[in-house]
């Protein structure tokens, strides 16, 4: 009788570790995981593409790294190098790729604008030379911080990004 209590016992904790396991935290939602690959994408990274970074706030120079080469489909983005998520609704919140190494020409219908919960947004010493600065920047409504510093964005300021009501910084270029 023991035993078989003890038998189902065990039984019981096993399912239950399983259960627990299959549920522990898949935080990204694959629409995002996806607009984040299409992103990633989009450029090639060339080591050489900003000669010089440096962290805005203590103007100490960090040394580039490739950061959305380790992307891939098999690891929560949640989990990636320079992606922050809400640990509560598992929405992309923040996207930290300064000095990543990143070149290439940002097209307006770049699968980023896709991440509208975005509320900060660093994209600071990368080459996008020749790339506008796309008025889409002004559908990330959630936007507190914005920085474009020496990543080779050119042209005008769209005036859409004066009326992100959240923006709080911006550093542009
Ligand atoms: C990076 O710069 C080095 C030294 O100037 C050069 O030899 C190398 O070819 C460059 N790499 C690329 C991908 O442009
Ligand atoms: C930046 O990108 C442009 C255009 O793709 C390229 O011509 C230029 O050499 C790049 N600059 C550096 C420092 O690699
Ligand atoms: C996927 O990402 C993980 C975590 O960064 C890395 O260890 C692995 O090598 C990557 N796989 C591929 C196929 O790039
Ligand atoms: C985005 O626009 C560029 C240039 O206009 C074009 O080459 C590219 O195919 C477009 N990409 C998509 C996904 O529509």
């Amino acid at each position: 009788m023991d035993c078989v209590k003890l038998v189902f016992f065990m039984l019981y904790t096993f399912l239950c570790q399983l259960a627990f396991s299959s549920s522990s935290p898949h935080l990204c939602p694959i629409d995002q995981a996806l607009s984040l690959l299409q992103f990633k994408n989009m450029f090639n990274i060339n080591p050489n593409a900003s000669d010089y970074c440096y962290d805005i706030s203590t103007g100490v120079e960090i040394q580039s790294y490739p950061r959305t080469l380790f992307w891939n489909k098999s690891t929560d983005c949640c989990s990636w190098d320079g992606v922050h998520c809400d640990k509560m609704i598992g929405l992309v919140i923040e996207l930290d790729l300064r000095c990543s190494q990143l070149q290439g020409k940002f097209h307006s219908n770049g699968s980023l604008f896709q991440l509208f919960n975005l509320k900060r947004l660093d994209l600071s010493f990368n080459n996008f030379t020749g790339s506008l600065i796309s008025p889409k920047f002004g559908e990330f409504s959630s936007l507190m911080h914005l920085d474009l510093l020496d990543s080779g964005f050119t042209g005008i300021i769209p005036s859409e990004i004066c009326h992100l009501s959240k923006l709080r910084s911006a550093y542009l270029d």
